[in-house]
């Protein structure tokens, strides 16, 4: 499928898809809907000194470089595995303008780091951040009570209404260890709906800058 790199309102770069017209995050700004829904409502909340953590998209590795600066700062020990069955080319990373609008220039090897690494393997992209980025489909994720943390990023349920169902929502409550949370931009009620049906406990928070909520959802198994 076609993919143009696009800026949005905060001035941070995206992936557009004209044949679907979907963007890889909310044109009201990458950075700040990243930053509000995967580390403010979900990184944020974990008090572990070590945190693994599953990313349902990995695509433009924002959401993994914001996670990487935090636990930086933070000094929180990272296993990070980013799923991702179309993957970014080189080409298109190198157009993404994260590390100028971030602000972190010392940071520009890290960030292509991310995307040079090689699938399948586990690689140390900084002092106690571990990254596996896996070529795979969502659906043949196959981990048990491993993730304290998911960042559910599939494209809008207009889209891809597979990604949004209780067959993936029981996926990864399996994949999530006890007391894991799953933090996702969605909000519709038949996605809460489904997160309910596999056994999670559902949050609706204040959503990022153009959406009025946001789902967290909590594993608490019996
Ligand atoms: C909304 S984008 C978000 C990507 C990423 N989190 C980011 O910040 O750039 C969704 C991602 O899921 C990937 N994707 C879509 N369907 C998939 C599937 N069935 N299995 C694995 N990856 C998929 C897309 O290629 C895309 O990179």
């Amino acid at each position: 499928m076609k993919r143009e790199i696009k800026i949005t309102a905060d001035g941070s770069s995206t992936i557009h898809l004209p044949d679907w017209n979907e963007n890889y995050h909310s044109t009201h700004g990458a950075i700040q809907e990243a930053n509000h829904v995967f580390i403010d409502k979900g990184f944020s909340v974990v008090s572990t000194p070590e945190v693994s953590i599953l990313e349902i998209g990995f695509g433009t590795g924002l959401n993994c470089f914001l996670t990487l600066l935090e636990a930086a700062k933070r000094e929180i020990s990272v296993n990070y595995v980013g799923v991702e069955a179309f993957p970014v080319t080189t080409e298109e990373a190198a157009k993404l303008n994260y590390v100028s609008e971030l602000d972190v220039a010392g940071k520009q090897s890290v960030f292509n780091e991310l995307h040079r690494v090689s699938w399948e393997e586990n690689h140390e992209i900084q002092t106690g951040f571990f990254l596996e980025k896996r070529k795979q489909f969502f659906k043949d994720i196959t981990a048990v009570n491993q993730f304290d943390l998911v960042y559910f990023d599939a494209f809008g349920a207009a889209h891809q209404p597979e990604l949004w169902t209780i067959a993936i929502f029981k996926t990864m409550y399996k994949a999530m260890a006890e007391n894991g949370v799953l933090v996702t931009y969605c909000a519709k009620g038949s996605v809460r709906r489904a997160m309910q049906e596999v056994g999670f406990e559902v949050e609706r928070l204040d959503g990022p800058p153009g959406k009025r909520e946001m789902l967290r959802a909590t594993k608490h198994s019996a």
